[in-house]
């Protein structure tokens, strides 16, 4: 299965900064999602952690010194240059964000930024202070006139025990800012993708719910694919274990009903709706104010009102002529698959269906993977193989894409 990082050319440069046994987690992650990742560390650098530590995760060269004259940069001094899809520059220290700002190159690391065409992510890491200092800010507002991606820093606990604006960006985030970057100019760049995800929850009273099993991943999957090809990507996402997707605006919402509301509104201007939440069919008529006491009575009934079909009314709630919008729905199904789901088709105003076995060993809820059938409205079926739910991803924004161009 491939990822959207598998066989890029990564240039990971680390500078001296407390942060930099963070960066070795990066190396790992890189390396773990299939890229091929040469580390150059500055002399300050290797101050905090060694070459050896990277050369063993990645398998690769680690560069401390241009005229190493057994490294390829003595050979070719801008080599690594010309071979990275992306350069990324994390912990980036106050000094080397002056040296780039001012064209130095000085050292491995400053050539062959000087050298590249890819495009570059600086993550700073300092003390707050070193970070709101005048010249700081003059030299990051420099970078980022000339193109280069500034990721963070975040606020948090910094090394001098203050808290403060000056923490290096976490790997996992990083990783994300480095798939968006290398994707800005994708296929869906200028569109705007609207996902839901996750199960919504209908309270009965302030501690208790209606729910159901899905875990979110299948729509954070597909924000994650629709930002990593150039899309503008609102996330609208019911309670879910996951992480924020960097990059990704989520707007956290519980019910069914507040999903309705946001979606409304978000779909406006959107170019595709990718309804992939399981949206509660039924919420209880009343939810208590407080919380409803044990008692001695054996049952208990919950009367439940239905839902509005959100989808469904896509168009009847955008305020503006919507009728360009691409409306992807999903079928969780354990029976009749293919039948169910194409009757929701015309029921819903879909473009196509994706539908899932919640059955399947392999597929549906909680797993990483998915097997689906695509239905089309003009009655095709696509039976799609097993595939990581990033891929599943992919393959429905290729479809909505094609809807797109049609429309
Ligand atoms: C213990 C220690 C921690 C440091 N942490 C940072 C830091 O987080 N950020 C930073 O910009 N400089 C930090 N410095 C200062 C840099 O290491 C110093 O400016 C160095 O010249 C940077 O060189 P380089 O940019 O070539 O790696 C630290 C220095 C020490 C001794």
């Amino acid at each position: 299965m491939t990822g959207p990082l598998s066989k890029k050319r990564i240039v990971l440069g680390v500078t001296g900064s407390i942060a930099c046994y963070k960066s070795i987690d990066l190396a790992s992650k890189f390396t773990q999602a299939g890229a091929e990742v040469d580390v150059i560390l500055t002399d300050s650098a290797t101050k905090f952690v060694t070459p050896l530590s990277f050369k063993s995760i990645t398998h690769r060269q680690v560069v401390t010194n241009i005229f190493d004259i057994n490294s390829e940069l003595a050979v070719n001094h801008v080599a690594l240059a010309e071979q990275a899809d992306i350069f990324v520059i994390a912990p980036a220290s106050a000094n080397t964000i002056a040296k780039l700002a001012n064209g130095l190159s000085d050292n491995a690391l400053l050539t062959s930024v000087l050298a590249t065409k890819s495009p570059i992510v600086i993550a700073p890491a300092m003390d707050a202070n070193m970070f709101e200092n005048a010249a700081t800010q003059r030299n990051v507002a420099t970078l980022m006139s000339d193109g280069m991606f500034i990721a963070g820093p975040a606020k948090g606990r910094l090394a001098s025990g203050l808290t403060g604006l000056g923490r290096m960006v976490e790997p996992r985030d990083l990783v994300g800012v480095t798939e968006m970057v290398l994707g800005k100019n994708g296929d869906f760049s200028g569109k705007r993708i609207v996902v839901s995800a996750g199960g919504t929850q209908e309270a009965i009273d302030p501690v208790r719910t209606i729910s159901n099993r899905s875990s979110g991943k299948m729509g954070y999957a597909i924000a994650e694919a629709a930002r990593n090809r150039g899309a503008t990507v609102t996330l609208v996402s019911a309670p879910t274990a996951l992480p924020d997707l960097v990059g990704v605006r989520t707007i956290k919402i519980e019910s069914a009903l507040e999903m309705k509301e946001v979606l409304g509104e978000e779909c406006n201007d959107a170019h595709s709706i990718i309804m992939a939440a399981a949206v509660a069919d039924w919420r209880p008529v009343r939810t208590l104010k407080s919380k409803a006491k044990k008692s001695n009575k054996e049952t208990w009934k919950i009367n439940l009102t239905k839902n509005p079909d959100i989808i469904a009314n896509i168009d009847s709630i955008s305020s503006k002529e919507s009728g360009n919008i691409v409306k992807v729905g999903f079928a969780a199904e354990s029976e009749n698959i293919i039948e169910n789901s194409s009757a929701k088709i015309s029921k819903k105003g879909l473009d196509f269906i994706v539908a899932n076995d919640i059955t399947a060993a392999d597929s549906g809820f909680s797993v990483d993977t998915n097997k689906v059938t695509i239905i089309h409205a003009d009655g095709t079926i696509e039976k799609l193989p097993l595939m990581s739910k990033y891929e599943v991803g992919n393959a429905i924004l290729d479809r909505v894409k094609t809807g797109l161009d049609f429309k």
